[in-house]
């Protein structure tokens, strides 16, 4: 069986709910963390603070033996199965088994747009859409994978989302009934299907990726909320997640409106990305006309009044003032920081739930 976790629904939303669940449990100490005498291998093909440090934190935690390698210190990898004879002297499918026999879980952060950026030269849009690099990788690994962003998703800030709106969501009779007929957890879930939950397009300067935002709406919708997706024409995602976002929510819809969508939401979600559109026809404009042209999109504390009092996230790293105001990150509504801490609760629960399945 392949156990890599690459999307996020690849086990299903049950699983998703036991990972969140243990993630609470864990954070507040009512269920030890659980100890692991296994190794972990974390790549890194892009720069990282959250992702790097909470899978370092979560690992040791576990008390597993744990090594974090930048693409710096590895060969360039070939993928397509052709004479090497170019600057690639590895191929990826010898690169990934020989990195299952030293690690029993193995962690890869490979996206062609963080920080900015156009396609690479050889690459398509298909090859972004599609997860070509990670997905090779998996299928030639013995040991799980796991997606610490890759071009199309993000699937550990999706989980830490999820994990802060539960938190969100007052509790009632205590965690410690979990084990009753009807449990806190089933109940808070139930809420979350209710939950109004908003991601708008935020400006900027560059044009990142659209791996978080795709795990932003793909999460909620698992969890079975009412998605809003509020973004200018043209940044609507891949179709692809859109159909997965279709499936599993109670109901999805784009407003091109920002002021319209924002309208009664529960949580609000605050994203920059890159337009489909435009990285397909090679459009992507230089970035002072780009932060110009979509500037209005900035979430400001008069657009969040709009709201039912919504509590607000961003992944981070965040262009204070630009994407979104101080104002609205310093709130009292504002998890962002929570939502960061929770990063490393849900690798910890992600790691245990696949080493136990
Ligand atoms: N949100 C997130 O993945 O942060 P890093 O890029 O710092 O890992």
């Amino acid at each position: 069986m392949n156990k890599s976790f690459i999307i996020g629904d690849e086990f299903g939303v049950d699983f998703i709910k036991k990972v969140i669940s243990d993630a609470i449990l864990f954070k507040n100490d009512i269920i030890k963390i659980p100890k692991h005498d296994k190794s972990a291998l974390f790549l890194f093909f892009n720069k990282s603070l959250r992702t790097r440090m909470s899978f370092m934190f979560a690992a040791q935690q576990m008390g597993m033996q744990t090594v974090c390698e930048d693409i710096l210190n590895l060969y360039s990898f070939e993928m397509e199965n052709v004479p090497m004879n170019s600057d690639k002297p590895e191929h990826i499918k010898d690169a990934a088994r020989v990195m299952s026999r030293y690690a029993d879980v193995i962690g890869i952060r490979n996206s062609c747009f963080i920080g900015g950026g156009k396609l690479p030269k050889n690459s398509s849009v298909e090859d972004v859409i599609s997860d070509k690099f990670i997905n090779i990788f998996a299928k030639y690994a013995t040991s799980p994978v796991i997606n610490m962003e890759s071009d199309a998703y993000h699937p550990m800030q999706g989980l830490a989302l999820i994990m802060s709106i539960f938190e969100k969501i007052p509790t009632t009779s205590g965690f410690e009934s979990q084990f009753s007929e009807y449990n806190e957890f089933e109940r808070k879930f139930d809420e979350f299907k209710t939950k109004k939950i908003v991601l708008t397009y935020a400006p900027h300067t560059k044009h990142l990726p659209i791996a978080t935002p795709q795990s932003q709406l793909l999460a909620p919708a698992m969890m079975g909320s009412n998605v809003i997706l509020t973004c200018p024409k043209g940044f609507e995602l891949s179709d692809v997640c859109l159909e997965k976002v279709c499936k599993y929510a109670s109901s999805f819809k784009i407003i091109h409106n920002q002021d319209e969508a924002l309208q009664g939401a529960d949580f609000v979600i605050a994203k920059s990305w890159l337009s489909i559109d435009n990285l397909t026809n090679g459009n992507l404009e230089e970035s002072d006309i780009y932060y110009e042209k979509y500037k209005n999109w900035q979430l400001t504390e008069s657009k969040m009044n709009l709201t039912n009092n919504a509590l607000f996230s961003h992944c981070l790293p965040v262009r204070r003032d630009v994407e979104v105001t101080s104002s609205v990150l310093d709130s009292k509504n504002s998890m962002i920081i929570d939502e960061a801490e929770n990063r490393m609760w849900v690798q910890m629960s992600l790691i245990n739930s696949l080493f136990k399945s």
